[in-house]
């Protein structure tokens, strides 16, 4: 939800680290703030607002110093301003901080009593205090070891010290940190997203271990105290630079790219040669697994829901969905016949690595379906199925939630075929109108121009709804989301069968509809719950697909038909109008589209 960023070079930093924060901004974007060590003293700057406003200030740029850590905030404890921005320091100690301190409201009250003074209203500068107090009487390893026992919750924590000016400390628990190598220089950082223009050597820390980084060598300690060696990872150079290109907002690029990133998540699990899908060491025998739980948050809940529907047409597995904040402290019933899967394009939503922390400890199959390859859920779990989708910087997710459910729905293909649950013949047929896709949703993303015009009812109502039945309902889901996230507009995603259950009583006049109905089994019955809506004075945009059937109703509003195919491939088409319309509308309204108020693209913190 934060982003955090240290430098420790022989060559000044702080210009570093402001371009540094400006990539990490897709984690939290309300405050800023940089902090360095020269002439024996801590310079810090922080502003409300995105980090090009702390660029903007005098002070940044008359910085001085080798040594420096900097934030990108999301606000938890303590209004967006700068009071609250990060670093927080003392005279000796400056910190940056990500995750949530649970205990800070009693170690505050204990460091006043000890004559500390607090200047902000954030749980994070008990940390700073708390490092302060313990300095008083031990070195540095011991200070962080005591400070990190004392704390209750979770955190990412880039420390720098007034009198040691050659040395930087991070530390992690339940939030992410990473280590990267320099020439004469290391790096700390949230994630390697921040890391990979300066390098692509990183080594991550796992929970409980703390590091001194040093600008020729870097030092870890597990929770005692106690020097560990780390891995060096090489990150591939897969998306080393990534820019906007000639589009407008990366929201618009990752929606136009989906046709290749479908086809690269294809190709990285297609076996061509013998016409098969290859899930690479897959680690379970299929008679093994009975049952699946599929858990995300947000967007990834909607691939699990998604997938749910394709996981009981093609296969005789039982299956679950949870979403990650409510699985995490359920009474759950844990059989070791379950393959759990945690669907996350960062791989660091916290509530989803909750839920795989509590399945590992229960000793469980663990599965990840991830864009993030070097994320912790990616790391954590037993086996992973990557998106291959490239980096993902809107924060409204879309070629990560077509990327998500391609994974799950090839995932399902495999199981069926392997459990028998589907012969080669329907598998083959399957295989072949998967490999057409790529061509599909580049048809289907020609209807700009109908939905801009669209667009503009949307923005004058004060609500609207998304219906659906079957697969169209986690499709509804995910098209009011993106609505609500990016336009600010209220939006209800609704089983399509429901809305006689009451949600009929808000359909008013004029009323913006969406009703996805493809002609599947459920068509029939949807255009039905559409008349229902369209009697009460509704804007029904009917979303459907090609047919050489007539759409028997009246007074539709507008209609858009996506292109006709294999119907277990027809939800990738639904939701690519309904990715456009939001676009659109917040476009018009003048939002910021990659980074929507009040969210972050990776939300770390429960
Ligand atoms: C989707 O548009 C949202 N940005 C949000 O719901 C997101 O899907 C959710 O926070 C989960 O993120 P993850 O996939 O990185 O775990």
């Amino acid at each position: 939800m934060c982003g955090i960023i240290g430098i420790n070079s022989y060559k000044p930093v702080s210009a570093t680290i402001i371009d540094s924060l400006k990539k990490l901004e897709y984690r939290g974007y309300d405050s800023a703030g940089i902090a360095t060590l020269s002439s024996g003293l801590i310079n810090e700057v922080k502003s409300e607002g995105r980090v090009d406003i702390l660029e903007k200030n005098s002070l940044v740029k008359d910085m001085e110093g080798t040594i420096g850590i900097g934030h990108v905030r999301w606000a938890t404890h303590g209004l967006p301003n700068s009071i609250n921005a990060h670093p927080h320091s003392s005279q000796n100690v400056s910190v940056v901080h990500n995750g949530i301190i649970e205990n800070s409201t009693l170690l505050k009250k204990f460091l006043v009593g000890k004559g500390h003074k607090f200047k902000s209203q954030t749980d994070t500068e008990v940390i700073v205090h708390l490092i302060t107090e313990n300095l008083k009487s031990d070195n540095i390893v011991n200070s962080i070891k005591k400070t990190l026992k004392s704390l209750h919750g979770s955190f990412a924590l880039g420390v720098l010290f007034k009198d040691q000016p050659d040395l930087i400390v991070g530390a992690r628990r339940g939030s992410p940190l990473a280590v990267g190598y320099g020439p004469n220089e290391n790096y700390l950082g949230s994630d390697s997203y921040a890391l990979k223009s300066m390098t692509n050597k990183i080594t991550y820390l796992n929970d409980g271990e703390f590091c001194v980084i040093k600008k020729t060598h870097v030092e870890f300690f597990d929770e005692e105290g106690k020097k560990i060696n780390k891995k060096v990872l090489e990150l591939s150079s897969e998306d080393q630079k990534y820019d906007k290109g000639d589009y407008k907002h990366f929201m618009a690029k990752e929606i136009e790219e989906q046709p290749t990133t479908i086809k690269n998540g294809i190709n990285e699990y297609l076996d061509t040669a013998n016409n098969d899908i290859n899930i690479y060491n897959f680690p379970w025998k299929t008679k093994d697994i009975s049952s699946i739980t599929l858990i995300g948050c947000g967007t990834a809940y909607h691939s699990c829901l998604m997938s749910k529907y394709w996981f009981e047409q093609l296969t005789s597995l039982d299956v679950s969905v949870d979403i990650a904040s409510e699985f995490r402290y359920r009474k759950n019933r844990f059989k070791k016949e379950t393959l759990y899967i945690f669907v996350s394009q960062s791989g660091e939503t916290a509530d989803t690595y909750a839920a795989l922390d509590l399945c590992k400890k229960n000793g469980m199959k663990t599965c990840a379906v991830v864009n993030v390859i070097e994320s912790s859920i990616s790391r954590d779990s037993d086996f992973v199925l990557p998106i291959h989708c490239g980096t993902e910087i809107g924060v409204a997710s879309t070629k990560a939630f077509l990327g998500q459910i391609l994974i799950l729905y090839i995932l399902t293909l495999k199981l069926g075929l392997l459990r028998k649950d589907i012969s080669e013949k329907a598998f083959l047929e399957k295989l072949k109108d998967l490999k057409n896709l790529p061509n599909l949703v580049k048809q289907t993303l020609q209807t700009d121009n109908k939905i801009q015009n669209i667009s503009n009812t949307f923005n004058e109502a004060k609500g609207s709804m998304f219906l659906g039945r079957g697969f169209s309902y986690p499709i509804a889901l995910e098209g009011a989301l993106k609505l609500k996230e990016l336009s600010y507009i209220h939006a209800e995603g609704y089983p399509a069968g429901e809305m006689k259950h009451g949600p009929l009583a808000l359909i008013e006049e004029g009323m913006p509809v969406v009703v996805l109905a493809p002609r599947d089994n459920y068509y029939k019955k949807t255009i039905s719950n559409m008349q229902e809506v369209i009697a009460r004075g509704a804007k029904v945009l009917l979303i459907t697909n090609k047919s050489k059937d007539e759409i028997f109703s009246e007074n539709i509003w507008e209609t858009i038909e996506v292109e006709s195919t294999n119907e277990d491939l027809l939800p990738f088409l639904l939701t690519i109008p309904l990715q456009k319309l939001a676009y659109y509308s917040a476009l018009k309204k003048g939002y910021d589209i990659d980074k929507p108020r009040n969210l972050a693209k990776s939300v770390t913190v429960e």
